[in-house]
């Protein structure tokens, strides 16, 4: 068995000692051009050329959740492409979104500041049923961060495309369910695949119909929101604060607005990573599981798009 490494921007050592050890018969390499054709590609934003070359694939094993990038290629039909299943990522995201939505609620910020001045200033407190959250995406990551948000008595709401029920989530789906989800919402979290529906989902209209004083935490991908719309709600004070993980161009360039915006926190993509054993871990019984022609979970459907 061969198995192709091309993911731009990795550390490859790491990753191909953890396949060799797990298929120790196998051939296990970075791919290069007119490299040989191999049965399985590790890949993550892989060129068009990689996928133009390796005609033989039985495979392809996407190093993250999101598959937007491999959806924008010619990919071959009938390749299975498998995204990451969770593989530790769920509870880094429900880590980071309950951090973000405590903080804004909790008004975290706002101690720091006093406490770099020497204050000892009280907030009045604030009523958790006054900031309801809405989850855009109910799948492995936003059903976790529900879950999650749920259990410190948030009022939660999520929204996915298909109808699902989460205990202590109130669950919409459809375009019909859309405008009641934000509606109901003054928090809003992405974690939405992107995809041609998805993109640009809030912007000026959507974000205009989330509770005043609303709050939007972006840790899906940066496409999903309209970087001048957000900015001119803050600006207008119909929302109080976004912090945003995810931008249209990474790094954010210097010369952003977001960057320097009081009302906006930022982070370099960083709300749940790939974590590398737990990752070839599950890469490695998967490629067993195909060799053995069993299924696999977590294949993704290319008309959905995710
Ligand atoms: P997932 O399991 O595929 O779940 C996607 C959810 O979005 C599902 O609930 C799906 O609805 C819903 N959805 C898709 N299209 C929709 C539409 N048009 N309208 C309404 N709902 C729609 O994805 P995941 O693993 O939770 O990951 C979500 C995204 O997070 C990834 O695609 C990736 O871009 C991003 N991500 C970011 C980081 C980071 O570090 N910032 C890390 C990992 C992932 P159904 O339930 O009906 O299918
Ligand atoms: C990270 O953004 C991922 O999609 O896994």
């Amino acid at each position: 068995m061969r198995i192709s490494f091309c993911c731009t921007g990795t550390k490859a050592q790491p990753w191909l000692e953890g396949l060799r050890d797990a298929f120790p018969g196998a051939e296990v390499e970075t791919w290069s051009a007119g490299a040989p054709l191999a049965d399985y590609a590790v890949v993550w934003t892989p060129p068009q050329q990689f996928i133009d070359e390796q005609t033989q694939l039985k495979g392809i094993f996407n190093i993250g959740a999101g598959v937007d990038a491999l959806m924008a290629l010619r990919l071959p039909p009938g390749v299975p492409v498998v995204r990451l299943d969770d593989a530790g990522m769920s509870v880094q995201m429900a880590e980071y979104v309950c951090h973000a939505v405590i903080r804004h609620f909790r008004e975290l910020g706002g101690y720091e500041a006093d406490a770099a001045e020497g204050k000892w200033t009280y907030r009045k407190p604030r009523m958790r049923q006054d900031f309801p959250v809405g989850v855009m995406g109910l799948g492995i990551l936003g059903e976790r961060v529900s879950r999650a948000l749920a259990q410190f008595e948030f009022p939660v709401q999520g929204w996915s495309r298909s109808a699902r029920t989460i205990p202590g989530v109130q669950c919409f789906s459809g375009e019909s369910g859309l405008n009641d989800f934000l509606a109901a919402s003054r928090i809003l979290v992405c974690l939405l695949p992107l995809t041609p529906d998805t993109d640009n989902i809030m912007r000026h209209d959507t974000l205009a119909r989330l509770q005043p004083g609303g709050y939007v935490i972006n840790v899906a991908r940066g496409s999903h929101l309209v970087d001048d719309d957000l900015i001119a709600l803050l600006d207008s004070g119909h929302l109080a604060g976004a912090t945003l993980d995810v931008f249209r161009t990474e790094p954010l360039p210097a010369a952003h607005p977001f960057w320097q915006h009081s009302k906006i926190t930022v982070t370099p993509h960083t709300s749940a990573r790939t974590l590398r054993d737990e990752s070839i871990a599950q890469i490695a019984g998967k490629i067993a599981a195909l060799q053995g022609g069993q299924p696999v979970s977590g294949i993704v459907d290319p008309a959905r798009g995710y």
